[in-house]
């Protein structure tokens, strides 16, 4: 199986990161190619909502988003990986996501398998509550298949989270897909 993980937080040695890549460490030992981008890394515009596209189709826009919308129209399975920012996922990765709109179709008619995996400074019982419902929500409209998620409360910085086990568990959720 191809797995695109969208990496949306901007600090690439942070905790974000660590999760991504224990999660591709446990998919590539199971036997699966895994591509994890840095997405906030990437010089990606906003939707203009212009919708030339008509939901599928060309984008006006003609940046880098054109290679990325290649890899995740090659993948079997997509990961979204954030930390929570304002109870929400991140700018960056909420633009790629966005941008989706000129595949829209392609996407869903693939029945992608998906994942989440956020880490937050946080640990009240209701931290990831709108991430998740938002999560949900894209899963049902996508029609991808929920393989998993992994929310890592009391990771606010890249020390805290290697201390917990929420490392570990993304490891697990990806030697599982
Ligand atoms: C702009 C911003 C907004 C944040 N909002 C929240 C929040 O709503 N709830 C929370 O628990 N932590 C919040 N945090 C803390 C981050 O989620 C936390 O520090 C996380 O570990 C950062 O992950 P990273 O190392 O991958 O960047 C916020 C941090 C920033 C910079």
């Amino acid at each position: 199986m191809n797995v695109i993980v969208l990496q949306g937080s901007p600090n690439a040695n942070g905790s974000t990161a660590l999760l991504a890549a224990e999660f591709a460490h446990g998919a590539r030992e199971a036997g699966h190619a895994v591509d994890v981008v840095d997405v906030a890394a990437l010089d990606i515009a906003p939707c203009t909502g212009c919708v030339a596209c008509s939901y599928e189709g060309p984008c006006v826009l003609s940046d880098v988003f054109g290679g990325l919308r290649q890899k995740i129209l090659a993948a079997d399975m997509l990961v979204l990986a954030t930390p929570l920012y304002y109870y929400g996922m991140t700018a960056q990765l909420k633009t790629v996501i966005d941008r989706f709109c000129s595949a829209n179709s392609s996407i869903t008619r693939k029945r992608m398998k998906s994942a989440l995996l956020a880490v937050a400074w946080n640990s009240d019982d209701w931290t990831f509550d709108a991430l998740e419902a938002h999560y949900d929500t894209l899963v049902r409209y996508l029609d991808l298949r929920d393989c998993g998620r992994v929310l890592g409360s009391g990771c606010g910085t890249p020390s805290m989270t290697a201390r917990s086990g929420f490392p570990e568990k993304a490891y697990a959720l990806g030697r599982s897909v």
